[in-house]
């Protein structure tokens, strides 16, 4: 009896040692890996997102952000989301087209918006949750759009007149509008990972390229450039998007505080995009390290009329439909 007893209160004692160990779970893990600096657009966000996510969530989601193509390049990050070794990214919308999701290359049509405001009215309307919603196919679940911004295009001589683009070799990302945008005016495209970027541009092995202003400041692309065109032909941002298992395997209530998370760190991203962009530009021209090139009313028209190809030659590939949604939301009207 007394023996029992004492068994009952060893196996009590045991239970209360044990209760604060199990009551301290694993954390989850978010490994989010992208490719720019941490003094960009994006990178803040991820940074962001993380402190936010982790704060709210009282430490049961730990987020690890790997910036600068620390974990992985452009390709091999989609496949490593595919694959369940990363948890989260935010590719630029020009990089979908491997995961056989060619739609978002419609951010990639030159000229396409004028501004933020065009731009918002796609990303957070009805056609840019629709495009979205053509990931899941592909076991991916997108969260958000992630601005940065409108490109310049930068070289080794002035890029003023269409003319000049003549047999330039330009590095592009993996998007077959930024293809045919470079061809229409002449020049020779090269698609490359963006960590190999600023090498190339060294050593010669391409011309020049075309980046929001964040990206080329950061990457110290203008130190390897002597020309800057502030051009706004285009624009650059993200999609952030997570494995749809994962997400969807994760407890109802983190999830809910995650979206939650999610949705502030993207006011924040499209918070800082545009300051970080100017202030990008401000530091590239105290540098004196690239000289800037501006273009007349004119040279800038001759460049939409030019790269309306682009659009002409991708609409069987977007689908003329989506096309013409966009442009319905812009104002863009083909030359
Ligand atoms: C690029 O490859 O130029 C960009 O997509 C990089 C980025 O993620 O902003």
């Amino acid at each position: 009896m007394k023996l029992s007893k004492c068994f009952k209160t060893l196996v009590v004692a045991t239970a209360a040692l044990a209760l604060p160990m199990s009551a301290v779970a694993a954390p989850i893990v978010i490994k989010f890996s992208h490719v720019v600096a941490q003094h960009t657009p994006k990178g803040q966000a991820a940074d962001y997102f993380k402190k936010i996510a982790e704060e709210r969530t009282k430490g049961r989601v730990k987020i690890e952000v790997y910036p600068n193509s620390q974990l992985y390049k452009d390709k091999e990050e989609m496949e490593a989301l595919q694959l369940g070794a990363v948890q989260m990214l935010a590719p630029s919308l020009a990089k979908f087209a491997p995961l056989g999701v060619k739609e978002f290359e419609v951010f990639d049509l030159p000229f396409i918006f004028d501004n933020y405001t065009e731009l918002h009215k796609v990303t957070q309307g009805p056609v840019g949750a629709k495009l979205l919603a053509k990931l899941e196919a592909r076991g991916i679940h997108g969260l958000a759009y992630w601005d940065n911004g409108f490109k310049v295009m930068s070289a080794n001589k002035p890029l003023k007149t269409t003319a000049d683009f003549k047999g330039q070799k330009l590095r592009i990302q993996s998007s077959k509008v930024l293809d045919s945008q470079m061809r229409s005016v002449g020049a020779n495209p090269q698609v490359m990972a963006f960590s190999e970027v600023y090498q190339a541009l060294q050593t010669g092995v391409v011309d020049g390229t075309e980046n929001p202003p964040s990206n080329l400041y950061t990457q110290k692309m203008h130190e390897v450039q002597k020309y800057v065109t502030l051009s706004d032909h285009g624009y650059l941002g993200y999609a952030v998007i997570v494995n749809k298992k994962f997400w969807a395997g994760l407890p109802a209530d983190i999830r809910t505080i995650l979206e939650g998370a999610m949705k502030d760190a993207t006011k924040f991203a499209n918070d800082v995009a545009k300051k970080d962009n100017d202030e990008a530009l401000a530091a590239v021209k105290k540098s004196g390290k690239s000289q800037f090139v501006t273009l007349t009313p004119q040279e800038r028209a001759q460049w939409k009329k030019a790269m309306d190809k682009a659009h002409k030659d991708n609409m069987g590939r977007i689908g003329a439909d989506l096309v013409k949604e966009v442009y319905k939301e812009t104002g863009y009207s083909p030359k």
